[in-house]
């Protein structure tokens, strides 16, 4: 019998991001050591079902998943793993020890597939269901920010029902946060959907129309002229570091999701210029915004500076940042001296880690 942990690398996914999904997961596939671990592939198809099977990656991504094998990750704390149905009858393909879901966005970075990882009481990469859930609402990850002194840029946050019932009333609202430009945006998504970056009222109105498509909650926040976008990544649990900064440089009106997936017009680097007081001022903003978030594993932070006035205004986080070898999270992390096979290894240990953190706390209470 393997000693091996068997590791499930979980791809694919209904949102909006599979195609990055699949890129980051060949990256992450191409790196694990087979010595150490079984790895055992979990592709989820666009209409969100689970399976297994030979050359499953080239089948999701040609999306003929004929001769793949129906499966079933179940919440079963006794015993983990991805079932079938055999015979009628629900049988397991294989136990699981950690997961690594390598999938962005809704259903996957928004902490209900965390949710049933907590369910099933396994090891799993990344932050848990209320960091997830925190970080990728960006109304509500705004007001922790304020809460903990973090600056950021002012905002507003609209309910759907809100814009149906009195569109001219927030308008003014919107227009009361600063002067144009402003920018509207779903409250939980990425990739830059639904994003607009508004100069005038009527932009303003199709920007909150075009993001109320995507989400209930719609945030308008102050615009910057032009920004400087840097990006740092951030690893660990309790005792998270912060990597290097790097800069995006789009060449888009903002960083749009055709530079991000289609063009790659933007430019990443991982030297800046930035003063060491700015470098040092930035990577402890990320390291206190992902401990306020409890974040756990991994992020990456990303911020925006005003040009004129060099004020540094935290933007983001993302919990499952972009994974292939030549996405930011990982060439941070290469520049800050930690390799991609590296950076790996350590993402599962401290999943594994959080397990054991996890498992000290007591779920009964008996007098
Ligand atoms: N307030 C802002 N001022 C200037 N540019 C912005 C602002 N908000 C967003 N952007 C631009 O839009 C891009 C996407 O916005 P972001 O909030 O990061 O959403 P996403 O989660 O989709 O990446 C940013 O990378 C930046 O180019
Ligand atoms: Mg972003």
């Amino acid at each position: 019998m393997s000693q091996k942990l068997k590791l499930g690398i979980i791809y694919g996914g209904r949102s909006g991001e599979h195609e990055v999904s699949l890129m980051s997961a060949r990256s992450v596939l191409s790196v694990i050591d087979t010595a150490k671990y079984d790895v055992i592939e979990i592709g989820i198809s666009r209409q969100g079902k689970w399976f297994v099977g030979d050359d499953l990656w080239f089948k999701l991504k040609d999306e003929d998943l004929s001769n793949l094998t129906p499966a079933y990750f179940l919440p079963i704390p006794q015993n983990p793993g991805i079932y079938t149905v055999r015979n009628g009858e629900m049988s397991l393909l294989s136990p699981l020890d950690i997961v690594f879901p390598v999938m962005h966005g809704s259903f996957s970075e928004d902490g209900a597939l965390q949710g049933l990882f907590e369910l099933a009481d396994i090891a799993y990469v990344g932050a848990g269901v209320l960091g997830s859930a925190v970080c990728l609402d960006k109304g509500l990850f705004k007001n922790v920010m304020l809460a903990n002194h973090i600056p950021i840029l002012p905002f507003h946050v609209f309910n759907r029902m809100e814009l149906e019932k009195d569109i001219t009333a927030c308008l003014q609202t919107a227009e009361a946060i600063a002067d144009y430009p402003l920018y509207t945006k779903p409250a939980n998504l990425g990739s830059s959907v639904g994003i607009s970056k508004c100069k005038d009222r009527t932009d303003l109105l199709k920007g909150l129309m075009e993001a109320s498509r995507y989400d209930r909650r719609i945030l308008v926040e102050k615009g910057l002229q032009n920004p400087r976008e840097i990006e740092v990544s951030v690893l660990g649990n309790e005792n998270p570091s912060a990597s290097v900064p790097g800069e995006v440089i789009p060449k888009d009106i903002f960083y749009t999701y055709a530079e991000k997936y289609i063009n790659d017009t933007a430019e990443l680097v991982t030297k800046t210029d930035l003063s060491p007081e700015m470098v040092a001022t930035i990577q402890g903003l990320a390291v206190k915004a992902y401990t306020a978030t409890d974040c756990a594993g991994m992020a990456r932070v990303d911020f925006l500076i005003d040009r004129e006035t060099m004020q540094v205004y935290l933007s983001e986080i993302n919990t499952i940042p972009g994974f292939t070898k030549i996405s930011m999270f990982p060439k941070l992390w290469e520049a800050s001296g930690l390799s991609y096979p590296a950076l790996i290894e350590t993402l599962i240990e401290l999943a594994l880690e959080r397990k054991v953190q996890r498992d000290r706390t007591e779920r009964e209470f008996r007098r």
